[in-house]
């Protein structure tokens, strides 16, 4: 075999191990560029408990789900948590609802009664789910006031 041969040779070995390692790592680019990124946040609709959980005249508020489970007899509702100025987080006072990041503040059922909030704080539609849970639905806002009567 002549040197030029085995020059030739090793050339073409490497040239073509550079190709396939090229064209495996550009599959391989596109497969994750290809595959979504995205994410979509919790969910709007989401379980809570059970009735029994709240017992008449409670007001808990779920923090991680930014909304206040009233319940009131046999009637129940979930007002937001989120002030209507900036989107802190409000605090369940005495009185209602209280802002801590500007002193907004709100009466028992979410309305305005001081501060730089715009207005009223939304209420949730709740259901009573087939298994009992009750369930809250945020993208639903309802009239204040509109009570599920268990
Ligand atoms: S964010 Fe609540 S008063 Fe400004």
């Amino acid at each position: 075999m002549a040197p030029n041969d085995d020059r030739r040779s090793f050339l073409f070995w490497i040239s073509s191990a550079a190709l396939t390692g090229s064209g495996l790592i550009s599959a391989f680019s596109n497969f994750v560029f290809m595959k979504p990124r995205a994410t979509y946040g919790q969910p709007t609709r989401f379980a809570i408990g059970r009735p029994d959980d709240f017992p008449p005249g409670s007001r808990v508020a779920l923090e991680a789900r930014r909304v206040c489970i009233v319940r009131e007899g046999n009637k129940l509702a979930a007002i937001s948590t989120t002030c209507t100025h900036l989107g802190c987080s409000v605090g369940v006072s005495e009185t209602g609802f209280a802002c801590p990041c500007h002193g907004s503040r709100y009466d028992q059922d979410g309305t305005v009664t001081g501060g730089p909030a715009p207005r009223a704080l939304p209420w949730y539609a709740v259901t009573l789910a087939p298994n009992g849970d009750l369930e809250i639905d945020t993208a639903v806002e309802i009239d204040p006031g509109s009570y599920l009567t268990l």
